[in-house]
């Protein structure tokens, strides 16, 4: 298990790349996001496009303005510090914003997304968007992968060009948690639950939408990577971080006490600070070892739990397997950490883009 001592040396060895990277932060203005993009552009001394998506344009100043900048012109080539406001709650924030970061961006290095939201520690909980769609899961997953769809041309493009090319989720890497899509996630299912099960349907839907977005993630990560298998993909664990949407844990008011009980334990025995976890993910972000690209499951230490580099002849039309349905498989391969199995990716992915279709066309219910 890498030491935050092995963690911060393997982000000091990160060489200054002979171009601009430019890295997009979804959830950057507080939390693991910002630690995360604070310490990339220490590490290239400012020498990099940030772009900070959030809705808090004052923290994103803040933050902007304490990043080291480029002294001299001839250290320049480019860099810039930014922040482009999107609530990302909303599918059609997400995809007028990433249309217009398309209209001006030739390239994207690196992509990571740590955005909670709203019902970031409520297991009791939760509502449907205006869109339809649960909102747990709209920012840990629908967002997440509407993100990675639409900047993927632009990831791709850093990619071609013999760049980095990485796509990160923040989330919960590592349980292989299973999942099957039969849940109250949107509008017309919890309407049809039983009627005097009714009060209690928003909290099953809290703790499943906390339980089914950390698979969905590894369904995310999977689909993108079989599809584009020279690029980097990543699920990856934070582990008990400090940050301001992680301070209270909602429990319900029968259990708050026990709620009060594990906070006060997480925050003497568990939690580090953000800046240290920072230093993990981003030796994960800036590994060697993920290069070639692939499917990553990453441990809260930076350390890949289970992964999957696509041999070199491999082809996404020709060699995957949709009706496989072996739960941690990609591939044929066993992957350690990994929840998935072809065929439950598949639907996953079948599913979701009905959902945003439905969404995005102004069609959902
Ligand atoms: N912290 C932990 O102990 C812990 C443990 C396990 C897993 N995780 C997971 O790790 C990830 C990172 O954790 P974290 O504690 O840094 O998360 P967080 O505090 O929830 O993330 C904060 C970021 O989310 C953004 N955000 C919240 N609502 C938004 C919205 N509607 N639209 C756009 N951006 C929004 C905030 O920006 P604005 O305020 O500017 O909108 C901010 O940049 C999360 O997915 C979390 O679930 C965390």
């Amino acid at each position: 298990m890498p030491s935050l001592e092995d963690a911060k040396a393997a982000v000091a060895a990160f060489p200054t790349p002979s171009y601009v990277p430019v890295a997009v932060f979804a959830g950057g203005t507080s939390g693991v996001g910002q630690a995360m993009a604070e310490a990339l552009a220490r590490q290239l001394h400012g020498r990099v496009h940030i772009i900070l998506l959030g809705r808090n344009a004052a923290a994103a100043q803040r933050i902007l303005d304490s990043f080291p900048k480029p002294a001299s012109a001839s250290e320049d080539g480019g860099w810039k510090h930014e922040f482009v406001q999107c609530d990302a709650n909303s599918m059609k924030n997400v995809q007028a914003v990433c249309a217009e970061l398309k209209t001006r961006l030739k390239r994207v290095n690196f992509l990571v997304m740590s955005a909670a939201g709203p019902r970031g520690n409520s297991f009791t909980e939760s509502d449907v968007t205006e869109e339809g769609i649960d909102d747990h899961l709209s920012m840990r997953y629908f967002s997440r992968y509407l993100y990675v769809r639409e900047l993927l041309p632009l990831v791709k493009a850093a990619e071609a060009s013999g760049q980095h090319a990485h796509v990160m989720s923040v989330l919960g890497a590592g349980f292989g948690m299973g999942f099957s899509l039969k849940d109250p996630m949107l509008h017309e299912e919890r309407a049809r639950s039983w009627k005097f099960l009714q009060g209690l349907t928003p909290k099953f839907a809290a703790v499943k939408g906390m339980v089914r977005g950390v698979g969905y993630n590894d369904g995310l990560i999977a689909y993108f990577a079989a599809q584009n298998p020279s690029i980097a993909f990543t699920h990856i664990m934070p582990g008990q971080v400090w940050t301001a949407g992680a301070q209270t844990l909602d429990l319900g008011w029968l259990l708050a006490p026990l709620g009060w009980l594990l906070t006060l334990q997480r925050r003497i025995f568990l939690v580090i600070p953000q800046d240290d976890c920072a230093q993990y993910m981003l030796s994960a972000l800036l590994s060697p070892d993920t290069e070639r690209g692939g499917a990553f499951f990453t441990s809260m230490h930076g350390s890949v739990v289970g992964g999957h580099v696509f041999p070199a002849d491999y082809d996404a039309q020709r060699d995957w397997r949709d009706e496989d349905t072996r739960t941690g498989y990609l591939q044929g391969v066993r992957v350690k950490g990994y929840g998935g199995s072809d065929k439950t990716v598949t639907e996953l992915n079948k599913w979701t883009e009905e959902v945003l279709e439905g969404v995005l066309s102004g069609s959902a219910a």
